[in-house]
């Protein structure tokens, strides 16, 4: 049997006749960028999270540099966050001009460790971006707490968090802004790039509608020196015709997941935990082994694919070098990147193929 690791044609597939009608109309309707499909979706998902504004931009990277940007982030700035997450996260930061600095992650949330973000506060800090990864959540009141002492903003990376929740708040509505990705394999994918910032202050999401639409809101009309990132009408209508779908895949996911806990049982492969506060949406489902390559190795022989998320730790790619940090200096996400594996996880896989996965983990001699 062959399990890919991931199947956007079979999504595809799935809803044809959906997207197709929303390709059609968005092509008939002689009408591009920023129109009546965004503002539909908009206003849709800013109502799936129960909050007041969200703003369609071009993609997970630019929702977080504009965020940041909105929040009066500069050169100079510090801004705190992990060092085991996409590197978009960093990117952001440094387009603001900003210095990463990074706090290491709690060993079985994969998040940021609320205990070690005091220590690393500085007379320059001024925000934090706490990241929701794999589709679980931070733990959120003890972040809010640490910023609202020190008067720092608080910029969610929900990009991999699509309805995952937290003590009963949806991760992206916690902080001044939460920020989502929409690449083709998220939980909620467009069919090309797009991102999302929602907040609940009017002003806050007045900054980002400048910012995104080249610091104008009427045409021609420049209040700000902004950048050009919106979500396309395509993508929106794209994203539309799914969003009604996401709650049960999510679902879908989570049944997935509890499958392959089940049924995943080796000595050397550790299973990701559940944090009974938050609700994991696994947009990854990641399990940890010390023989991590040799198990790659062993599924891809038995045509199963697998990523690795991520292998080098932002603080060591040579892109952070500058930063000057040493390895050695955040052992628990070094320690994740040496033994981290995802393995296929989407709406579309049948139980058959999930549970071929956990057997041939469990026949794995390492
Ligand atoms: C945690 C995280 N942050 C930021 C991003 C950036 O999103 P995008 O690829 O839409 O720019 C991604 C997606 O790759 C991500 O997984």
């Amino acid at each position: 049997m062959q399990v890919p690791f991931g199947d956007l044609t079979r999504h595809y597939l799935g809803m044809k006749e959906e997207i197709d009608a929303a390709v059609s109309r968005v092509l008939a309707s002689g009408w591009f960028v920023l129109g009546r499909e965004l503002s539909t979706f908009e206003e849709a998902f800013a109502a799936h999270l129960g909050v007041r504004h969200a703003i369609g931009v071009g993609s997970g990277t630019e929702a977080l540099h504009l965020a940041l940007v909105a929040c009066g982030v500069k050169p100079g700035d510090e801004v705190i966050t992990v060092p085991n997450t996409a590197i978009p996260t960093l990117s952001a930061i440094s387009f603001a001009g900003a210095t990463p600095v990074l706090v290491d992650v709690d060993p079985l949330s994969f998040c940021i460790n609320p205990d070690l973000i005091e220590e690393k506060i500085s007379a320059r800090t001024r925000a934090i971006i706490p990241v929701h990864l794999y589709g679980n959540c931070c733990r959120m009141d003890e972040v809010m707490a640490i910023a609202g002492r020190h008067h720092l903003a608080v910029i969610e990376d929900a990009c991999q968090a699509h309805g995952a929740e937290y003590q009963g708040g949806k991760a992206g509505t916690f902080g001044a802004y939460g920020c989502f990705s929409f690449y083709p394999s998220k939980n909620l994918g467009a069919f090309g790039d797009g991102g999302m910032v929602v907040t609940d202050d009017d002003e806050r999401a007045r900054q980002i509608v400048l910012l995104r639409n080249y610091g104008q809101l009427e045409r021609y009309y420049h209040e700000i020196k902004g950048f050009n990132s919106r979500l396309d009408e395509m993508q929106a209508a794209i994203l539309s015709a799914q969003l009604p779908h996401l709650e049960s895949w999510n679902r879908r996911r989570r049944e997935i997941a509890a499958l392959y806990s089940k049924a995943i049982s080796h000595p050397a492969v550790i299973l990701p935990r559940q944090q009974e506060e938050s609700r994991h949406v696994f947009h990854l489902y990641v399990v940890r082994c010390q023989a991590r390559n040799a198990l790659r190795r062993h599924l891809a022989d038995h045509g199963i694919g697998t990523q690795i998320h991520y292998p080098v730790p932002c603080h060591l790619q040579n892109a952070y070098r500058d930063l000057g940090v040493p390895a050695g200096s955040h052992p628990v996400a070094e320690r994740c990147a040496a033994e981290v594996l995802s393995l296929p996880i989407y709406p579309e896989l049948s139980d058959e193929e999930v549970l071929y996965v956990a057997e041939t983990i469990n026949h794995f001699e390492g």
